[in-house]
């Protein structure tokens, strides 16, 4: 399945010097690896397993699982008879063990600009910086190149608030095995929260703050959780969020449902007075005059009240190693088949809620190796990893991948382009970042504004450039690689999913020669196949339904408290194996490149297309900056495409354009894939964490006008301005 030799034409090296370091140096090595991950597992994670603490040892295999539905209940275990503490191998092992407590765990910075501060002047804030510092000792500050707050965490800190924190949970009743709900911006405490719920061995259930209180309360109520933690306020941008009046709608609605939560901790993000900075959270920012902190005394408890009374020393809850860790919610699809005139039997996913369950010994060990050998992490790196804590994402490779290797991590609370677009590669030149990591979407964006920006900065440190969440489209990725990285920096393109837990897919920097827009080749212990429609595995060259053959340690273990729904969504379609819902092709050198979600795919006339192919096709196009492709209902084809098109800043749409949009997707794919019809989007409707809402595109596309539910999307206006500008309802072809 993994070629003997890695191809040496239309490939990507690293640089030498990388492969002396690496701990994974050539494909070779890997290969070996590889098939000892599979012919031997109990080998492979055991050696991966001594790097860790556990109580007790593991008594039976290292992985037993059934995949087959048709051979009865699904069921992953890992290690199974072990007890340890993942918290504990996070910190304590690190602190004690390993001698690294006084090494950084985080950089955490904030955005902060003038408007937010009354415009007060360089040398007024640096004054007042001097002011808080002197009433902090528990962190330092450094100032920054502008405005800016920032703060260091170690080790050795992060442990002992950590501690306080499983302190205050266990005073309010947290135990083993209970659900605890956290609503947090990217601030140090969310870190702080959700290893206190490990160290007890309570279940967090993290709910990205840019979610609405309808969605916040239905996700407290589905995982029956018994406490909230959250925070006043943050700022997005120029934006102040009021947090805590989300909160406490969403708590209202969950009274209202019959589900009455007791008890809601607040941290004091923006509210704090600055003479109580310092001690147990990130320094205060100064009054927000249009802040809106509701308290009801029967609920609310105060962060740094509570934090100031607890004991700094807190012992671990031990735990089985299939004991839940955390549920994290994502759009399920209960996959029901539909036919219409086209295309029968085509799956029609139905979105819905559905919380994804990790377990702690396998999710440990998964994240811990994937962060270690994708980012291949060295000492003195600083890795930095754009995604928000609220996703999987951030749960894997900002929280508990780089802690479990004792990495230096930095944490942003702030956007890419804010105050400006050079944003993220001032902050790479100010710590000196190593290895970094973020998303397609934000590479096109900062893309649109070409290379001076990038350029205005050093980025000589950077090694190794990481992507996910989408397909790369090969121009960005070229981007990417050229003007970021100056070629220097291989790039990980890494695929995987909320219910995979951590990478499956992806190169190793100094092993896997790449391909732009190929996520390359499995992980360790990762057995993927392409099956077609009736379930077949296909061989050699081919495209289908990506499937995985066998779990690896950090597999979901379930949906919380559906086990059915779990079966019915990853394993009924074809029996013996888990599907990812994702559209593959395997190349003539066996590398493995993402189309897109199978629900993203159209039948136009009986052939099956990828939009993700279609849009990367468009993108290569100079004028165009990002693209977007939907299906839209044809009497005769049974579905077209109807393409959204960003184009560059000063670009001007015309008809000689679109008609050369046209040409270049027939070029590119064959003249079954011509965009039927194509917009102008100067905007395209995302979610706050990037991805395109295909599902309003649709909407758009069809001009109807019921959206269904839109509070995960960043800015409405777009929709409106989208649907005003829509294309005449006739074809063109
Ligand atoms: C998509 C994010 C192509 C894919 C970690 C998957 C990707 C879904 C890639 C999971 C990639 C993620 N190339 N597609 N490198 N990474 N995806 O659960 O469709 O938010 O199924 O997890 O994102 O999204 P999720």
């Amino acid at each position: 399945m993994i070629p003997d030799k890695a191809p040496q034409e239309n490939v990507f090296h690293c640089s030498e010097d990388l492969k002396k370091e690496s701990h994974i140096p050539s494909f070779e090595k890997y290969k070996e690896l590889y098939i000892r991950s599979i012919e031997n597992p109990d080998e492979f994670w055991g050696a991966i397993a001594k790097d860790f603490f556990w109580k007790t040892k593991h008594t039976g295999q290292f992985l037993d699982y059934n995949f087959d539905v048709t051979k009865g209940e699904i069921f992953i275990k890992f290690m199974e008879g072990a007890t340890t503490n993942i918290c504990y191998n996070l910190l304590d092992r690190n602190v004690h063990e390993r001698k690294l407590g006084d090494n950084i765990a985080f950089f955490w910075l904030v955005e902060c600009s003038a408007k937010r501060y009354g415009r007060k002047t360089g040398r007024d804030m640096r004054v007042l910086y001097l002011m808080i510092s002197i009433t902090i000792d528990y962190f330092w500050f450094k100032e920054g190149n502008e405005p800016g707050d920032d703060l260091t965490v170690t080790y050795k800190e992060l442990l002992q608030k950590v501690c306080r924190f499983a302190n205050v949970l266990k005073s309010q009743g947290v135990k083993k095995g209970d659900r605890v709900s956290i609503y947090m911006p990217m601030v140090v405490e969310l870190v702080v929260a959700m290893l206190a719920c490990a160290r007890i061995g309570a279940v967090h259930s993290i709910v990205f703050a840019g979610f609405s209180a309808e969605s916040l309360c239905e996700r407290i109520i589905d995982s029956k959780c018994s406490l909230l933690i959250t925070a006043d306020g943050f700022y997005r941008g120029d934006k102040l969020i009021n947090l805590k009046l989300l909160a406490d709608e969403a708590l209202q609605k969950c009274r209202d449902k019959g589900f009455p939560l007791k008890k809601c901790i607040m941290l004091k993000h923006l509210s704090k007075e600055p003479e109580a900075a310092g001690r147990q959270s990130p320094p205060a920012k100064r009054a927000c005059p249009d802040l809106e902190v509701p308290w009801n005394p029967d609920v609310d408890l105060c962060w740094h009240t509570l934090m100031s009374g607890a004991a700094d020393e807190c012992e671990p809850e031990w735990c089985e190693s299939e004991d839940p860790l955390f549920i994290l919610y994502t759009s399920g699809s209960t996959g029901k088949p539909k036919c219409n005139a086209a295309s029968c039997c085509r799956l029609l996913m139905v979105s819905s809620l559905q919380g994804v369950l990790h377990t702690v010994s396998g999710y440990l060990l998964y994240v811990a190796a994937t962060f270690k050998l994708v980012f291949d992490h060295q000492p003195g790196d600083v890795y930095w990893c754009t995604a928000d804590i609220g996703w999987i994402t951030g749960h894997s490779y900002i929280t508990y991948g780089p802690l479990a290797n004792g990495a230096t991590s930095v944490l942003f609370e702030g956007l890419p382009t804010y105050p400006d677009v050079g944003r993220m590669w001032q902050i790479v030149d100010k710590y000196q970042v190593t290895k970094f990591y973020t998303a397609p979407t934000a590479i096109r964006l900062l893309m649109k504004y070409g290379s001076d920006p990038v350029q205005k900065y050093k980025r000589k440190s950077l090694k190794v450039l990481g992507t996910v969440g989408e397909p790369i489209n090969p121009e960005a990725w070229q981007w990417y690689h050229g003007v970021v990285g100056e070629k220097r920096c291989p790039i990980v393109d890494t695929f995987w999913q909320t219910e995979t837990g951590g990478h499956v897919l992806t190169p190793l920097p100094a092993a896997t020669p790449m391909k732009p827009g190929s996520a390359t080749f499995p992980f360790f212990g990762v057995v993927p196949a392409i099956l077609n429609e009736s379930g077949e595995e296909l061989e050699g060259p081919s495209e289908g339904y990506l499937v995985f053959k066998q779990p690896w340690p950090g597999v979901m273990r379930s949906v919380f408290g559906n086990h059915e729904r779990f079966e019915a969504t990853y394993f009924k379609k074809f029996p013996g194996y888990y599907v990812t819902g994702d559209g593959c092709r395997r190349d003539k050198d066996g590398y493995y490149w993402i189309t897109g979600r199978i629900d993203d795919m159209l039948n136009v006339s009986g052939h099956l297309l990828s939009t993700a192919e279609v849009e990367s096709a468009l993108v290569e196009h100079k004028s165009v900056v990002e693209a977007a492709v939907v299906s839209r209902p044809h009497a005769v084809k049974g579905e077209s495409l109807y393409c959204f098109v960003t184009l560059n800043d000063g670009v001007a749409y015309s008809q000689a354009l679109e008609a050369e949009l046209r040409k270049q997707v027939r070029e590119k794919i064959g003249a079954i894939a011509t965009p039927d019809y194509i917009q102008n989007a100067p905007g395209l409707p995302k979610t706050r964490s990037g991805k395109i809402m295909r599902r309003v595109l649709r909407k758009i596309a069809c001009n109807e006008k019921d959206l269904g539910d839109i509070s995960t999307l960043a800015d409405s206006s777009v929709v409106d301005e989208l649907f005003r500008n829509r294309c005449a309802t006739t074809a063109r072809v």
